[in-house]
């Protein structure tokens, strides 16, 4: 069996003169909690400057869906690279991006035609569909999520709420965007049991309604299906339909943010499809292309009929990453959206078995290959166990695994979807001796 390989000390020498380097010249606000300095990637597997092999749990953050450096994605940007690199798609044509557009939409989660306008990342798809709304509606407020992340730019911060640090002293925010609870069953609100979580959620956003919020003054809900940075939080089963069913007494738009759970991640194209709704605007971003930057926000055609010059980009469907998007979508249905599903199954059953090993993992939760454990330092009380979580993503770490951590003591593995059982069975090892070694 393929396993992780780590010859030096973590960090190695070279990998250690990088990181002074960085530490002079790149901006303080980078989080990097493990001291991995890549050199090449292949597959699910990473390997640093110093010669050691890491197994991956995290994609580069949910982008190498196909799995790093996939040789048919290579084999399509080395093709476009030689026809030309950059003519700007939104003032004139080619086919490449056409092509794209139509593949988005045979796979949009909705019944009426697509429209699609491509952006560079996640914070500018969530910016696109925000401003989408707010001009078909002519409607000045958003509903959004407490622990939601869509991004950094001003539009998408104004939502972004999973830590406070990503909002200090960058008020003002966009105005009237009003935030209600997750559906979080693991840890409802207190006083609220589990199963009533989806009625309480309900219930709030009424008040919100009847207070704040008057409903035929707001444009959309953004909400991202399975929330990411805030901990891999999944939505109980009837929570979709009934804020659905809320939002379509007033024609509130839902955008689905599917930048971390789309692509083929939970074992459906998107996260939402699990869900039993469809949404108005799905923005899209870091898996869509493998690696090269793209997004796009992929709405209803009756929506996006914005007036000419409305909306306007300089990189959007780029033909490299219009080629690498291609080929991305051909492989994902081709096999890796089942991969997830199947292999995912197991590595969930086997993160159970782990937790009867362990009662510090409070919670295993998630879809496909988006899935995470929760570290709690009582399993009663639930109470968030950080320093645990950070001990074990080092321990991890040091074993050859690269874990990351998500909300305030989960640790996500959101590994290629290339991945395979044997794959898991190295993580779960690693894990159960990362987890020895973090309690000492
Ligand atoms: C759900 C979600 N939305 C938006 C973003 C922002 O994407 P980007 O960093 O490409 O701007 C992220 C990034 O982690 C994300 O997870």
């Amino acid at each position: 069996m393929e396993r992780p390989e780590i010859k030096t000390e973590l960090p190695g020498p070279k990998a250690k003169q990088i990181i002074e380097r960085d530490a002079k010249v790149m901006s303080t606000s980078l989080t990097r909690d493990l001291p991995l300095v890549v050199e090449r990637a292949r597959d699910v597997w990473v390997y640093d400057v110093d010669g050691n092999k890491f197994l991956d749990m995290t994609s580069g953050v949910g982008v190498t869906n196909v799995g790093h450096t996939n040789p048919q994605v290579v084999e399509a940007i080395k093709n476009q690279l030689d026809k030309f690199l950059h003519y700007i798609g939104t003032d004139f044509y080619y086919e490449i991006q056409v092509t794209l557009a139509e593949m988005l939409n045979d796979i949009r989660p909705f019944t009426e035609p697509a429209r699609v306008f491509y952006t560079n990342s996640g914070t500018e798809s969530v910016e696109c569909s925000i401003k989408l709304a707010r001009y078909k509606q002519r409607r000045p407020i958003f509903i959004g999520f407490m622990g939601a992340f869509h991004g950094r730019t001003i539009g998408a911060l104004s939502f972004t709420s999973s830590k406070p640090v990503q909002r200090r002293y960058f008020s003002p925010m966009v105005p009237q965007v009003v935030h209600i609870p997750f559906p979080d069953t693991f840890r409802p609100p207190e006083g609220v049991m589990p199963e009533k979580v989806t009625d309480f959620v309900i219930w709030y956003l009424n008040r919100v309604f009847e207070t704040v919020a008057p409903p035929e003054d707001v444009a959309a809900v953004l909400i991202e299906p399975i929330q990411g940075e805030g901990g891999y939080n999944v939505p109980p089963s009837d929570f979709f339909p009934r804020l659905k069913a809320e939002l379509d007494k007033y024609g509130i738009y839902l955008i689905v943010d599917e930048v971390q759970s789309g692509m083929g991640r939970t074992g459906k194209m998107w996260a939402i499809e699990h869900f039993g709704v469809e949404p108005d605007i799905v923005a899209s971003a870091k898996g869509i292309a493998s690696g090269i930057p793209m997004g796009a926000c992929i709405a209803k055609a009756s929506i996006m009929d914005w007036d000419l010059s409305a909306h306007s980009n300089t990189y959007g469907g780029n033909p490299v990453a219009s080629a690498s998007a291609i080929e991305t979508i051909k492989l994902l249905r081709g096999g890796l959206i089942d991969n997830a599903r199947v292999v995912g199954e197991y590595f969930k059953s086997q993160l159970r078995e782990l937790q009867k090993k362990h009662e510090v993992i409070g919670d295993v939760r998630g879809i496909g290959l988006m899935l995470a454990i929760d570290f709690v330092k009582d399993p009663v009380k639930r109470d968030f166990n950080t320093e645990l979580r950070n001990k074990v993503e080092q321990e991890a770490f040091k074993r050859g695994a690269i874990c990351i951590a998500a909300g305030k003591s989960a640790i996500r593995f959101a590994p290629p979807l290339t991945l395979q059982k044997e794959h898991v069975d190295v993580v779960i090892e690693i894990l159960d001796d990362a987890i020895k070694a973090a309690l000492g």
